[in-house]
């Protein structure tokens, strides 16, 4: 018999997940053994690996770019919040079935009520319309803010995202980067990967208030570019994207292990 659950992330680039550390973080923290893997997986080897390491005896698997759609498609049954976003981070087995579910969305919700950031009824402003915006936004929408505006540099990409998730209860808006809209948000999610990639992020002049909460996906060991320019707008609340980090990985720990792990984790001890 197994003595300790084996896991891992797949995925390509995979060399600089902070997922095993966490999850090995969330072991120590509840005394027990796990075994948490970083494994490189292209595209075109998925299904066949997948397999493989499900037959090897692997608890539980954590799926990320650029394997996430793919993912979703080769499991036999999704959760609802998958279902909606089309794109899932966990994979288990029960029985013979591959089962999924995308733990993202929740994890940010989870750390934005840690964090006593409000979502009901309040303006909601995304930045980006890329797959970290697609996977937030199920959970977003449960959370029944006011209304979600999503600001994208590609309009067009916006307007898809828009109509996929057209909800008659919460109003959908797009707007372009360029725009200069009237609209006070309470909270503003970046989700593009400019400042990943270096690159300048032009936003709407007008968009930021010194009450607007700012929450940047991307995360570093000093400030993120997006929240240092949120503060030069007199932004007073911002927070990165670590806690979602981790949030969304102990949501996976738990599908996997039925244990709930500690979350409240120094950014040190990670990054
Ligand atoms: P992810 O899965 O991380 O969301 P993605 O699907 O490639 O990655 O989406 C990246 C998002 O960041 C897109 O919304 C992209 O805008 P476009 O749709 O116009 O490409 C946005 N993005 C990336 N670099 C940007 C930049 N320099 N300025 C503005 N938006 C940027």
């Amino acid at each position: 018999m197994k003595d300790s659950k084996k896991f891992a992330v797949i995925g390509s680039p995979i060399k600089h997940s902070l997922s095993p550390k966490i999850h090995q973080i969330f072991a120590s923290k509840l005394g027990i053994e796990i075994s948490y893997q970083a494994l490189p997986i292209e595209p075109e080897e998925f299904e066949a690996s997948v397999e493989k390491l499900f037959d090897e005896g692997y608890d539980g698997l954590n799926v990320t770019l650029p394997l996430k759609e793919l993912a979703y498609r080769y499991a036999d049954k999704q959760t609802q919040e998958s279902e909606m976003c089309k794109s899932v981070n966990t994979l288990w087995k029960e029985g013979s079935s591959i089962m999924a579910d995308s733990t993202d969305g929740r994890g940010l919700l989870k750390d934005l009520d840690d964090k006593r950031v409000d979502v009901l009824d309040k303006e909601i402003v995304i930045l980006g319309a890329g797959g970290s915006a697609k996977a937030i936004i199920p959970s977003i929408l449960k959370a029944s803010p006011k209304r979600i505006t999503i600001c994208n540099r590609t309009l067009s990409k916006a307007e898809m995202l828009a109509k996929e998730y057209v909800s008659l209860k919460i109003p959908i808006e797009i707007i372009a980067m360029t725009s200069e809209p009237d609209l006070r948000p309470d909270l503003v999610i970046n989700t593009t990967s400019a400042g990943v990639l270096n690159q300048g992020l032009e936003i709407p002049n007008n968009l930021f208030t010194t009450d607007t909460c700012v929450y940047d996906l991307s995360y570093s060991r000093i400030e993120t570019p997006f929240l240092q320019m949120a503060k030069k707008f007199g932004v007073k609340r911002s927070y990165d994207g670590l806690g979602m980090l981790v949030n969304q990985a102990a949501l996976s720990f738990a599908i996997w292990t039925k244990l709930v792990p500690e979350t409240d984790i120094a950014k040190d001890d990670i990054l």
